[in-house]
């Protein structure tokens, strides 16, 4: 067998690893080390920005299969024929925690597919939860820094995350899914998936409906206690996932959708395109269509899962947005951060190229590199502008076939901001309490107690008014609870 021989980054092989070079034995290194400098220099920039929310994450890849055609609702060229496969990197996450925080920590879980489609990249990128705290994204940040660490003492501030519930009880329904039973999974396998929001399908005669995905956990769910998931290691959860894929038990998630009509949408009693609120299932009942299976570890965490950037405006021809203003915050948000936190050309790595061909004139750029898909060498001597003459000699031009049918949107609506202070907040969160048992009811209780016990009294009594508003005995349990601790 031929020895491989050590190089530096630019292939010179190298002769000695373990000592720089030195003016005499015991004296100082000269400007002559250039491999020793070659190393510390890149050793310093090994670190990308960690991701501003959802640092700490696993990915895994697998496939999904159609089990049910959706030809009749969407041209989406996935989810035509049953029994068709698709490759699909998928990455969970806890979402307030940094890269070295706990897998435990009482926190929604993202739940991020990359679907690698004939048609380029579909993203969906949702969380283990079917709503959000938040309907508006210009509150986003401040929600965020109200949930990490103080910025005075960089660590975790209770008080502030409640400060912020009682200042928005547009979050009740989320914050009351976080605080209950369901707020700590016991691994990534055992959680459900939701896109949340509300996307659209349509389809070759130019219709649209409303849609939104849900991936039910073929393991079934289970969480964790507070006091359970104390005693776990930090990494338990990643370790699960890598553990069971590399075991050949293999994770799967079963598919299904939610759709609403147009006209439904223009009638119905909640307003469809708010993160806050589910569509009950009494209304809009779940349709299965796929599966969803993780099969095969990553080989490089960096390259692969830290280097991943999934942005819901990648979207394919037959799935398009909706009015929901977060998802329209969203649009932007993604692409934005990728290019600060990876850079420019950041779907030129392996993990985020699309596995068909792409074909634009987009040039140049840090790191414009030899993505077979993307052209080879920075697309070699190709046009760099559209409309050019080159056309019929194989130039990229537009496909009018995949036009999106118009969005609608209210007649005679006026440009405004519109304040949501008045919307019901309460409804749907009250459904949810009077669905749990006792049980879930004393644990949902005591975890919002365990925190909103730090908090001031003002915002105590703000928070168990909105708890009021949804159930009576739901602020009656908090109170007790509250008051047992103080
Ligand atoms: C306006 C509201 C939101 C904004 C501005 C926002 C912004 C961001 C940003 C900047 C990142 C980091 C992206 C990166 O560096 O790669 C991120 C990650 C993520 N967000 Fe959001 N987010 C919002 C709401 C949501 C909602 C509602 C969901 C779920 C339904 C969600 C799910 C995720 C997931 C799963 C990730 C991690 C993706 C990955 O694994 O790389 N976000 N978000």
């Amino acid at each position: 067998m031929t020895k491989t021989v050590l190089t530096t980054a630019t292939g010179s092989p190298v002769a000695d690893d373990n000592n720089s070079i030195s003016a005499g034995e015991r004296g100082p290194l000269t400007f002559d080390n250039h491999y020793t400098f070659e190393k510390l220099a890149h050793f310093n920039r090994e670190r990308i920005p960690e991701r501003v929310v959802h640092a700490r994450g696993t990915g895994a890849y697998g496939t999904f299969t159609v089990t049910k055609s959706l030809q009749n609702l969407t041209i989406a060229d996935f989810l035509q024929v049953e029994g068709q496969t698709t490759e699909v990197f998928v990455r969970f996450s806890t979402v307030g925690g940094g890269q070295d925080s706990s897998d435990y920590a009482r926190d929604p879980r993202g739940f991020a597919i990359k679907f690698y489609t004939q048609q380029g990249n579909y993203d969906m990128v949702g969380n283990n939860t079917p709503v959000f705290f938040l309907r508006d994204p210009i509150k986003f940040p401040d929600f965020v820094h109200s949930q990490k660490k103080s910025p005075q003492t960089n660590m975790p501030d209770p008080a502030a995350m409640y400060e912020f519930w009682a200042n928005h009880p547009q979050s009740l329904h989320q914050m009351t899914i976080l605080m209950s039973d369901r707020g700590i999974p016991a691994s990534y396998r055992h959680m459900h998936g939701f896109s949340s929001h509300t996307y659209s399908f349509w389809n070759d005669k130019g219709e649209r409906v409303w849609f939104k995905w849900h991936f039910k956990t073929d393991q079934g769910v289970e969480t964790l206690t507070e006091a359970e998931a104390a005693v776990r290691p930090s990494h338990g959860v990643q370790q699960d996932l890598v553990e069971a894929i590399d075991a050949g038990d293999f994770p799967s998630w079963t598919a299904k959708v939610q759709i609403m009509t147009e006209q439904e949408a223009k009638d119905y009693q909640v307003n469809p395109f708010d993160l806050t609120k589910v569509w009950p299932h009494s209304d809009f009942p779940l349709i299965e269509v796929g599966k969803l299976e993780l099969n095969r570890n990553v080989s490089n965490y960096f390259a692969e899962t830290e280097q991943a950037a999934f942005a819901p405006s990648n979207l394919v021809p037959g799935i398009g947005v909706s009015p929901d203003k977060m998802l329209q915050g969203r649009l932007l948000a993604y692409q934005d951060a990728h290019r600060y936190r990876v850079g420019v050309n950041v779907n030129q790595l392996a993990v985020n190229a699309a596995k068909c061909p792409v074909n634009h004139y987009q040039r140049d750029g840090a790191m414009a590199g030899g993505c077979p898909v993307h052209g080879g060498e920075n697309q070699g001597s190709g046009a760099n502008f559209y409309p050019n003459d080159r056309i019929n000699d194989g130039a990229p031009a537009p496909e009018p076939l995949v036009a999106e049918p118009p969005m609608p949107i209210e007649k005679d609506a006026w440009i405004n901001r519109y304040h949501t202070d008045e919307d019901d907040h309460f409804s749907q969160a009250g459904d949810l309490y009077r669905l749990m048992s006792e049980s879930q009811k004393d644990q949902l209780a005591n975890n919002i107690a365990g925190g909103l016990v730090h908090a001031n009294r003002s915002i105590q009594s703000r928070l168990l008014a909105q708890f009021e508003n949804a159930n009576a005995d739901y602020a009656n349990r908090v109170r007790l609870a509250l008051s047992i601790l103080k």
